[in-house]
């Protein structure tokens, strides 16, 4: 998991070298499609759900994210699907593509494997190309399926000239990121023995609490709740005291001060909190111990470096608490049943 953690930048890089070429009937499908469908399961539904969020700013097109255990039972009518499934073999996933063939939707499959059944079913597939990922807790493909799905919703939206240019910066910050390990392993040594975990994100973040909390479930076998960070306050605040654990990603973005807001409500009621901000941001230091900084990017960027510190928090919490991250018990790398 770690090796693969590392390999994030690299790979991120060599995407923004050469990013993923269409042929035209792709280009134009996701051109004209009106209505975007995107499935698929566990950490690859989660980059589905930024995906969307990617689409529906850049080109505000409605897009509707459902995990491919539930697509299949469902009277679904798009005009584009999108399959993530770094695998390739994922039994929902490939049953709901099944499913879907007699309606002559044009689907394209986003794997990381070349071969795979998912990549004989879909019309058009998108390889990731990022090398063998071993360890069963996701991480490069994670980052790997947002940035081909940001790709996408990019795709003929010229005007977003500075999206790219600091898309281009991502990989260097990233890189700034893992110099700060000590930091981040600091946090981890301190919350390893909560069972009780909220992870919280707004807007763009909300995604991230969803995958980090599943990091953190696999890699490190806490009980994670990846949340709404407006949600708390609608009922689960009540668990909230020294006993439980909350890390809110709050990043200085158009969300910052009703997750501030929430954080002092957090620490009113007693809940030890851990903040993922952006540096300069010096508001936090005076009333919490635990922040972990992030570089400065655009809004809707910051996902991909709050992905990256929450990665490498659960896998350094999954070590210290005696976990095998890379083979969580009752898991397998691909779900065939
Ligand atoms: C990721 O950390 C998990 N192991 C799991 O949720 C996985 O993402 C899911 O089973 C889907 O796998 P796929 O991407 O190969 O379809």
């Amino acid at each position: 998991m770690i090796k693969e953690i590392l390999e994030i930048p690299r790979i991120l890089r060599e995407f923004i070298k050469s990013p993923f070429v269409f042929d035209a009937t792709a280009l134009r499908k996701i051109k004209l499609a009106k209505r975007i469908l995107i499935v698929g399961c566990g950490t690859s539904y989660h980059a589905g759900l930024l995906g969307a969020i990617f689409f529906e700013e850049l080109s505000g097109k409605p897009v509707r994210v459902v995990s491919a255990s539930e697509a299949s039972h469902q009277n679904l009518n798009y005009d584009l699907v999108v399959v993530v499934s770094q695998s390739g073999e994922t039994k929902d996933v490939l049953e709901f593509l099944r499913k879907i063939k007699p309606k002559k939707i044009f689907t394209i499959g986003i794997s990381n494997s070349k071969n795979s059944l998912l990549s004989r079913l879909a019309d058009f597939n998108i390889y990731q190309n990022v090398g063998l990922e071993k360890s069963i807790p996701a991480t490069k493909t994670f980052i790997s399926q947002v940035a081909i799905l940001l790709q996408l919703a990019l795709m003929g939206n010229k005007k977003n000239a500075s999206l790219h240019e600091s898309f281009k910066k991502l990989p260097n910050l990233m890189e700034k990121i893992l110099e700060r390990q000590e930091k981040i392993r600091a946090v981890a040594e301190k919350y390893k023995s909560f069972d009780k975990f909220f992870i919280l994100g707004a807007g763009f973040n909300f995604p991230v609490a969803l995958e980090g909390a599943l990091k953190f479930k696999e890699a490190a076998g806490i009980l994670a709740e990846g949340m709404l960070a407006g949600e708390l306050k609608h009922g689960p605040i009540t668990l909230v005291d020294k006993s439980s654990a909350s890390l809110l990603i709050m990043p200085k973005d158009l969300r910052y001060w009703e997750n501030l807001s929430l954080l002092l409500e957090i620490k009113k009621n007693g809940g030890p909190v851990v903040a993922i901000t952006t540096e300069g941001n010096k508001d936090l230091d005076k009333i919490i111990k635990d922040v972990i900084y992030i570089p400065k990017t655009e809004e809707l960027l910051y996902p991909f470096l709050a992905t990256l510190v929450l990665q490498f928090l659960a896998y350094s919490s999954g070590v210290l608490r005696g976990y095998n991250v890379d083979k969580p018990r009752n898991l397998s790398k691909a779900v065939r049943i």
